[in-house]
């Protein structure tokens, strides 16, 4: 199929039910008309993912947050102000209009309104909001180029290349309580950005309190993968290792190393750290895939989180959901 970027043909396969890739400023999402369930129903089978995992919907438009949901309270207009288009995304009852297979049977649904301008052209030319979960296999590294979607996702129908994206990372999601907002994933906006709008509710919850697809293994190279700085394990074998490095002290003995930020800034760190763990999957010199590991504040928790799930399958040996 022709992979130009074609905005036209790309919004008329979303009207068709066909799935088309795209740029958000997060990392790349393989999109569906959220309309229609037949249309949805192959991004799970493409990305071969659990129909227990829900997917988020994006729009463009403010009216469009109205039609996919119950009731809106005035929180999340002050949020959608603050954080829209942009890298948050809040779960909220879902109309009718929502087909279950989007949200997996729940009650809620999440959106979110992307800062990526082929993202929000995408979803007005096609006029219909689009669910997306990211464009890889489930489990598999987050795509943040239209390379790593293809290598991931051959056979998907149309591939709208916007270059890498900016931020790097998932989006941050969050539930709204009664006494203010709980964290279901983190992101580049921070607990700390949110609470500048809401209160933070640290009341228990009784539920399970990761959202459903939170998987302890997630984010992956097919290769091993560790976080560590100099407590390497010892039966590692640097000579055949690449270094996710962020400040530069432990690059001793590695066969390669990718600086993930040259000025030790976090937010590079989270742009470039899917790309590396993809730069080093690719590379048959290296066998192991060592990421250095950073303060679990503010941005670092985002960054914390999946590395420690991208690891997750070879120190524990096993996948456990
Ligand atoms: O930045 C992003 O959020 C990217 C881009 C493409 O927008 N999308 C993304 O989608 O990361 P995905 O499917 O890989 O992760 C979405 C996660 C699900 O795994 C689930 O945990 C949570 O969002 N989620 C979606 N709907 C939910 C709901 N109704 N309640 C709780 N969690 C939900
Ligand atoms: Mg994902």
């Amino acid at each position: 199929m022709d992979r130009q970027n074609n905005m036209e043909l790309a919004a008329r396969l979303i009207q068709e039910g066909k799935l088309v890739a795209f740029p958000t400023e997060t990392v790349y999402g393989l999109g569906a008309n959220a309309l229609d369930p037949m249309a949805v129903a192959k991004i799970f089978a493409l990305k071969e993912r659990p129909s227990f995992d829900p997917l988020i919907i994006h729009i463009a438009d403010l009216d469009d947050l109205k039609k996919l949901t119950a009731e809106v309270d005035d929180r999340v207009y002050l949020l959608a102000e603050k954080f829209w288009p942009g890298s948050l995304t809040l779960v909220l009852p879902k109309s009718k209009l929502v087909p279950d297979i989007v949200t997996s049977g729940l009650p809620t649904v999440g959106i979110r309104m992307p800062a990526n301008e082929i993202a929000r052209e995408l979803i007005r030319t096609s006029g219909r909001p689009i669910a997306a979960p990211s464009a890889n296999k489930f489990g598999r590294i987050s795509p943040t180029t239209a390379n790593h979607v293809r290598k991931q996702l051959p056979d998907v129908d149309y591939i709208l290349d916007g270059g890498k994206t900016t931020v790097g990372i998932e989006s941050t999601i969050i539930e709204l309580t009664e006494k203010g907002f709980r964290i279901l994933r983190n992101g580049i906006i921070t607990k700390e950005d949110i609470e500048e709008v809401l209160s933070f509710d640290d009341s228990e919850k009784t539920e399970s309190i990761v959202a459903p697809g939170m998987v302890k293994s997630h984010y992956s190279p097919v290769k091993k993968m560790i976080v560590a700085d100099k407590n390497i394990p010892v039966d590692i074998d640097k000579s055949k290792a690449g270094l996710l490095s962020f400040t530069g002290k432990y690059e001793n003995g590695y066969r390669k190393i990718i600086r993930v930020s040259e000025s030790n800034d976090l937010k590079e760190y989270a742009v470039n750290m899917f790309d590396a763990m993809h730069t080093f999957e690719d590379d048959s010199e290296i066998e192991i895939i060592v990421a250095e590991p950073v303060a679990e504040t503010g941005i670092g928790k985002a960054i914390m989180d999946r590395l420690r799930k991208a690891e997750y399958n070879w120190r524990k040996g096993s996948s456990e959901i």
